[in-house]
């Protein structure tokens, strides 16, 4: 279940200006949750804006596979007739979530709380990656890990119990992930489930859930955590779902059109969802122009146009506690952090270590491809920024991981040297139409 292309080397150059406006895909967050809200409720849900990515359409094929019809009307336009909680059928094959770690933990919440056996498997990135943060709650909850490779890796085998257990769960890491895990795993689940984060993370879930007629409640637990509570077993019922542009891509021609000179760029209807903007927060405190054009609410998230030009940034301290709010956009915030003035000190990032890949470390190596210089020290990443210019001419090696595949083609775009990656072809698991969108802009990768 490795990427089954061969590796798509792709090369980013500076070519002047970057202008324009575009709007990115979907956010990727959102578009599983739907179809995943889609599989547990009854009726037919309405999904407008969905991200046909490859990670996403893993996970509406695992929908299907669970019992739900899930129809393509048009692009971005799906519709999702689902089983109701309680409802699903065991499928008849492993599910195979290619490279995605939302899709593959959300549904192994969701299935690990139903009596049937079912089995997760992925690419070569996703067996990498920890799974034991899902398994430890769900076998709690009454689920029983019939297989697992080294520790709590897929290829994973989970049966559920007849009724799962409500559970009281403080995740030892402030992860989406897990706590939506844990509240999805809660849905087939008598009585209260309720997660208690360290740190708030990104609340689509919740707001999701509760979009489809579930009872919770959330409140401030500590300086920045939160505690959410769910009643089990409620009926959801599908509801129309309006996915709005992904922050997380977005971050890619925004950081762009930063660093490369003269550019002055639009982009339209991002989410700021406090919860994901982090990176806006950063970026300007480090002196980006950065102004809303508009503001707006699709689907019940805050959308902004966003207009930017080129700015001389400096380098800053991020704060630790910043981390879930940006979370995915620390490697294109280094290649930020390479063109401004100064020291830029990310900490914290311990999280970046068990991402598509080890993050931190290819983030490092394709900073000192670029000939910047970097180190990680302990669990923050330090940046010296070379005030505008870096020589770049480097080949960064992605490891099956689009976020370094696009952050390090962005840096391309304004080295003096061009900028290679090794393998463009992930890009396709969460922005395909990237290098069109860039190039539209003015930018040449190809
Ligand atoms: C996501 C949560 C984050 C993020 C991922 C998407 C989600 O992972 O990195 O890309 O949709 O819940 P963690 O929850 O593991 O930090």
């Amino acid at each position: 279940m490795a990427h089954a292309e061969p590796p798509i080397p792709v090369t980013a150059r500076s070519h002047g200006p970057l202008s324009g406006r575009v709007r990115v895909p979907g956010d990727k967050s959102i578009s599983h949750r739907s179809l995943i809200l889609g599989l547990l409720a009854i009726g037919e849900a309405r999904i407008h804006g969905l991200l046909e990515s490859e990670d996403v359409m893993h996970t509406a094929a695992a929908a299907r596979a669970l019992g739900a019809i899930v129809h393509r009307d048009g692009p971005g336009a799906w519709r999702v007739r689902g089983v109701g909680i309680g409802g699903l059928r065991e499928p008849a094959g492993p599910l195979d979530f290619g490279n995605a770690g939302t899709g593959s933990r959300l549904m192994m919440g969701v299935c690990g709380a139903h009596p049937i056996t079912v089995t997760f498997d992925g690419d070569a990135s996703l067996r990498q990656r920890p799974m034991r943060r899902i398994l430890d709650p769900l076998e709690l909850m009454g689920a029983t890990v019939v297989a697992q490779q080294d520790g709590g890796r897929v290829p994973i085998t989970i049966r559920g119990p007849k009724e799962a257990v409500p559970i009281s769960y403080r995740p030892p890491v402030a992860s989406a992930q897990i706590k939506s895990a844990v509240l999805l795993a809660g849905l087939a689940a008598p009585g209260e489930t309720s997660v208690i984060e360290p740190e708030a993370t990104r609340d689509h879930t919740e707001k999701m859930l509760a979009h489809f007629g579930a009872e919770l409640r959330a409140s401030p637990d500590g300086a920045h955590g939160r505690r959410i509570v769910l009643k089990g077993q409620p009926e959801l019922q599908a509801a129309p779902v309006l996915v709005p542009a992904d922050p997380s891509s977005a971050a890619f021609p925004l950081v762009a059109a930063l660093i490369v000179p003269g550019s002055d760029v639009i982009i339209e209807s991002v989410m700021t969802n406090p919860l994901r903007s982090g990176l806006l927060a950063t970026l300007r405190e480090m002196g980006a122009d950065i102004t809303v054009e508009s503001e707006s609410d699709a689907g019940g998230e805050s959308v902004a146009t966003l207009r930017v030009r080129a700015s001389a940034l400096c380098g800053i301290t991020v704060p630790s506690e910043r981390a879930p709010s940006m979370i995915d956009e620390y490697p294109v915030l280094a290649v930020a952090a390479a063109f401004a003035t100064g020291t830029t000190r990310m900490r914290g990032l311990q999280e970046l270590r068990v991402k598509e890949s080890d993050r931190l470390a290819a983030v490092e190596a394709g900073l000192k491809a670029a000939g910047v210089t970097c180190r990680i020290e302990g669990d923050d990443l330090v940046v010296e920024g070379g005030s505008g210019s870096v020589a770049g001419g480097g080949v960064v090696a992605t490891h099956l991981d689009h976020r370094i595949a696009m952050s390090f083609l962005v840096m391309g775009l304004a080295t003096r040297k061009p900028m290679q990656v090794d393998d463009g072809a992930m890009i396709a698991t969460s922005f395909p139409g990237f290098v069109a969108l860039m190039n539209e802009l003015g930018a040449e990768i190809g």
